[in-house]
């Protein structure tokens, strides 16, 4: 694992750190041997800021990636102290980024794909929905976030996808939660498959209506990481197998973050059925 990790450390050079919204920016990195090997629904761990405060790299989805140009980008809220020092590097500054982690979606024969992002979960569902659009596959992207400054790469979906909004304060497309449209959307059509990503009871609710409708899903989780790797296990999640207990805990960061639906269990019961 050792040797495995120490590959996938890179620096980077930031060519773009944009402020999208108050507190929302968009980060491009020239990133060469990272960009080679990234699969969509992976992540980087970056280190902010050389030096000791903050220690911990932080993990970020990549939104998209070129393996041509070596060039990998993020969309990033700043919610603490290290994002809020992210936001304060420059271009042509280096950055220490560990990278591609976890297990990326998984594309198989499915003809019409459902992608369904909530807030920064929006974020790693473009470049699956770019490349399901390459494979020739019907997307249907439903992105929902608090209001219209906080829908990013709206017109990037739009490239590739039936494009289905919601804000939670109305400012664009309809208002509410975005599992309503998806609803809405398979009382009349089906997917043969469901990607997800966001805050946790949103990916409780997509898992529900999947369930309801027997539509496989695949949830991106995020939890707290520390290593980023599976050393710490700082990120585990409870998950079901064929255990004593009907489950175990996997790690987020190495086992996922993109897990099988029902397999994700978002509350431990007394017995969990198999
Ligand atoms: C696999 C994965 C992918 C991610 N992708 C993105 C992304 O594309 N864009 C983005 O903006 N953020 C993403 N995050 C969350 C991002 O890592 C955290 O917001 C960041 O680490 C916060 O660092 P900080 O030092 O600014 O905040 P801290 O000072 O460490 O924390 C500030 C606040 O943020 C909360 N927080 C910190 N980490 C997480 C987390 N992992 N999940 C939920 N809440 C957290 C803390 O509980 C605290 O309330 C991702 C997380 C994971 C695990
Ligand atoms: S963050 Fe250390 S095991 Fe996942």
């Amino acid at each position: 694992m050792l040797k495995e990790n120490a590959e996938k450390m890179q620096v980077g050079v930031i060519l773009e750190n944009n402020m999208l919204a108050n507190d929302l920016f968009h980060l491009k990195i020239n990133v060469p041997k990272i960009a080679e090997k990234c699969k969509p629904g992976q992540f980087v761990m970056i280190k902010v800021i050389s030096g000791l405060e903050p220690l911990l790299r932080r993990p970020f989805s990549l939104h998209r990636f070129e393996r041509e140009t070596g060039i990998i980008e993020i969309i990033y809220q700043v919610v603490g102290k290290g994002t809020n020092i992210l936001s304060q590097r420059k271009n042509g500054e280096e950055l220490d980024i560990l990278g591609p982690l976890g297990n990326g979606f998984s594309l198989r024969g499915e003809k019409r794909i459902g992608v369904v992002g909530g807030g920064l979960g929006i974020a790693p569902l473009l470049a699956v929905a770019e490349q399901a659009n390459n494979q020739g596959k019907e997307v249907v992207a439903f992105l929902g976030a608090r209001t219209e400054k906080y829908l990013f790469a709206r017109e990037d979906f739009k490239a590739v996808a039936q494009t289905i909004v919601t804000t939670d304060d109305g400012s664009f497309g309809n208002k509410g939660p975005v599992s309503r449209p998806l609803e809405r959307f398979l009382e009349k059509n089906t997917l043969d498959l469901i990607l997800a990503c966001g805050p946790i009871p949103m990916l409780r609710a997509i898992a529900n209506i999947a369930e309801a409708k027997g539509i496989p899903a695949q949830l991106s989780l995020e939890q707290r990481m520390g290593c980023g790797v599976g050393a710490c296990l700082g990120c585990a999640f409870p998950i079901k197998a064929d255990t004593a207990e009907g489950y175990t805990y996997k790690r987020v960061c190495y086992e996922g973050p993109v897990f099988w639906a029902q397999d994700v269990l978002f509350s431990i019961p007394e017995k969990v059925n198999k």
